[in-house]
């Protein structure tokens, strides 16, 4: 038998391995009908212990538009984590029921615990303000997409750096491409983490940090919004002063490069003015779709599944 594949962090994968993952995500586009029925009788289980919107049902969609089929549940208090069980005892459960589980856990290295528990493949949905790997393949999707390239560019992240999961993973991803240069833009308190800067550090990638938008706006090949992430701050009085620290609008992008790539991950709380979904550079509503496609070949790839040439 071969050996189990998960994904619990994105440098899982390499850089090979996710070239053949984005060369899959664009053959589903273009030969969509072949890969209707390929995952027939195949179980996805998307086991959610916090909210999720688009990983859910992006995951959800991307199984019944491979021909399988999808159980779970979408928050703890329906599952039996109410009633006390553990992690490790839910996954073995439903490793016995399906093919392959998406998990979303709040504690930081659940999906660990997670695979050492069952034999079928598991995803990291995102762990609590830890790794989301799934968002980063989706955003290479995007920046794939609209760049034509995942090399030389200036990529600026800006928000809650410091608990925001999409941005530690995106860095971890983006430090083994040639040429990526990251302007960090957050308020002093929401700074990446240490370690991710020591990551940078290591591969050698150039960054700085900034407190203001405009310092960086002129530069920017990407812009990555994220939202404060509220339900991670252990106070409310905090997250009330910092929720506002940048809200994107038309005037601040007057500043911006003609090609500039707009992303968030979404929810967007108040962070990108609505105005600004109609200018031609925000692509966070194609980077969900991206989201689909991307999980349709993580799907395939982890399930061992190739379409016929
Ligand atoms: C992100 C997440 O859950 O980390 N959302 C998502 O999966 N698209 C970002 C967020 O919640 O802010």
């Amino acid at each position: 038998m071969s050996e189990i594949r998960n994904l619990i962090n994105i440098t899982d994968f390499t850089v090979e391995e996710i070239d053949e993952l984005i060369r899959v995500a664009d053959d589903i586009v273009a030969n969509h009908s072949a890969y209707e029925n390929i995952c027939a009788h195949k179980k996805l289980a998307t086991l959610f212990f916090e909210p999720s919107t688009r990983t859910r049902l992006s995951f959800e969609a991307a199984m019944l538009e491979l021909g399988g089929s999808v159980l779970g549940f979408s928050e703890a208090g329906s599952s039996s984590a109410a009633k006390g069980e553990s992690v490790s005892d839910t996954i073995r459960t439903v490793g016995c029921y399906v093919d392959i589980i998406a998990m979303r856990h709040p504690k930081e290295g659940a999906p660990v615990v997670a695979a050492q528990r069952t034999t079928v493949p598991i995803i990291n949905a995102g762990d609590g303000g830890h790794f989301h790997p799934t968002q980063t393949l989706t955003d290479l999707l995007t920046i794939k997409r609209k760049k034509g390239r995942l090399t030389n560019m200036t990529i600026g992240l800006c928000g809650d750096l410091k608990f925001g999961r999409t941005v530690h993973s995106l860095i971890e991803a983006m430090i083994r491409y040639e040429g990526i240069r990251f302007v960090l833009i957050s308020p002093q308190e929401l700074q990446v983490p240490d370690y991710v800067k020591d990551e940078m550090d290591n591969a050698g990638v150039e960054w700085k940090e900034v407190e203001k938008l405009e310092d960086a706006m002129g530069d920017l090949d990407i812009l990555y919004m994220t939202r404060v992430q509220r339900e991670r701050f252990f106070n409310e009085e905090d997250y009330v002063r910092l929720k506002d620290s940048y809200i994107l609008d038309l005037e601040k992008l007057k500043a911006a490069k003609e090609d500039l790539t707009i992303m968030h991950p979404l929810p967007r709380v108040n962070e990108i003015a609505v105005e600004v979904d109609d200018d031609p550079r925000a692509c966070y509503f194609f980077q969900a779709l991206c989201g689909k496609h991307i999980r349709m070949a993580l799907i395939l790839y982890l399930l061992g599944i190739r379409r016929e040439a």
